[in-house]
């Protein structure tokens, strides 16, 4: 039994023991709710893949979120937090907790030499029509991503496809009575908006009634891929991806 715990350490939420040090067994259906509370509330600050931007940091190696059991610590931590949501419920808390102990586990998991992603197994004519049907309209084999295989192992294909580096966001902002004002989007949560213009300007908004705001996330498409795609469809899509050396 140890030794299949040991073989099934990641899946076998079985073999998890009692105690202080035992891990959270990780629900996949709640990880997945976790993972849509996550995209429209946290990702701005702590990035697609909950290691931190500049304007939030790494979630996958805090202390919160690493002591954290079904919502433990990280639902007090969200009630101190300043400009933080005060009003998620606990079921929401305690899938966020399944959705940041999955993201660590993974990040561990792809760390660990010995256990290399297997990332190859797909069935590249499949991920090409795959990419012929979702990608084309913003990338193509021979243009963009010409040689992108010749650039990075596939482990880490498979993270620039799932989380492709943040992209400087567009937004405009029209208060009622002002001329509109675009620019970079510096910061947004339920309260404020804030931008830098092309001149370099700051400009910050309190988000009341008649104060409109336009974003345009270059990734935003991305963020919605990832709750498209199926195992098999990132594996084929690599697997494709893989020929374009
Ligand atoms: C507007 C940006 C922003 C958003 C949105 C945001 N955070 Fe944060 N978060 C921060 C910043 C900045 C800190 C560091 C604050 C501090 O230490 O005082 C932080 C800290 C944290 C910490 C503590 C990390 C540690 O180890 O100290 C946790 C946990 C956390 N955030 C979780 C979340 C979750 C979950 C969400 C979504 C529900 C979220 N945050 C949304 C900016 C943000
Ligand atoms: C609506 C436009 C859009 C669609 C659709 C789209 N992407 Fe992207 N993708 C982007 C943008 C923007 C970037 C960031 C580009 C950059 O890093 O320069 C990106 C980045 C990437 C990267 C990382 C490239 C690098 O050099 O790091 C890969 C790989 C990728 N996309 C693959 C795909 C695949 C496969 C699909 C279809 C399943 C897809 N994308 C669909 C817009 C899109």
């Amino acid at each position: 039994m140890r030794a299949l715990c040991l073989l099934f350490a990641i899946s076998a939420s079985l073999c998890a023991q009692p105690g202080p040090r035992a891990r959270q067994p990780i629900d996949p259906a709640a990880a997945a709710r976790g993972k849509k509370t996550y995209l429209q509330y946290c990702i701005n600050c702590h990035g697609s893949l909950a290691q931190g931007t500049e304007q939030g940091p790494d979630l996958v190696r805090s202390v919160v979120v690493l002591r954290d059991k079904l919502g433990s610590a990280l639902g007090p931590a969200l009630q101190k937090l300043p400009n933080h949501k005060t009003d998620l419920t606990q079921a929401q808390i305690v899938d966020l907790s399944h959705f940041l102990r999955d993201r660590v586990e993974y990040t561990a998991m792809n760390r660990h030499a010995s256990r290399p992603p297997n990332v190859l197994t797909g069935n590249a004519a499949a991920g090409k029509e795959y990419f012929s049907a979702k990608c084309n309209e913003c990338h193509s084999p021979t243009g963009d991503l010409a040689g992108i295989a010749g650039k990075f192992q596939p482990d880490e294909l498979q993270q620039r496809l799932l989380f492709p580096r943040r992209k400087p966001i567009a937004v405009t902002v029209r208060a009622l009575g002002a001329p509109p004002v675009s620019g970079t989007l510096e910061r947004i949560d339920d309260f404020t908006v804030s931008l830098r213009d092309a001149g370099g300007e700051f400009h910050s908004w309190k988000r009341v009634a008649g104060v409109e705001v336009e974003i345009k996330d270059p990734l935003s498409r991305h963020h919605e891929l990832l709750d498209e795609f199926t195992d098999a469809d990132i594996h084929n899509l690599v697997a494709y991806l893989e020929t374009l050396k």
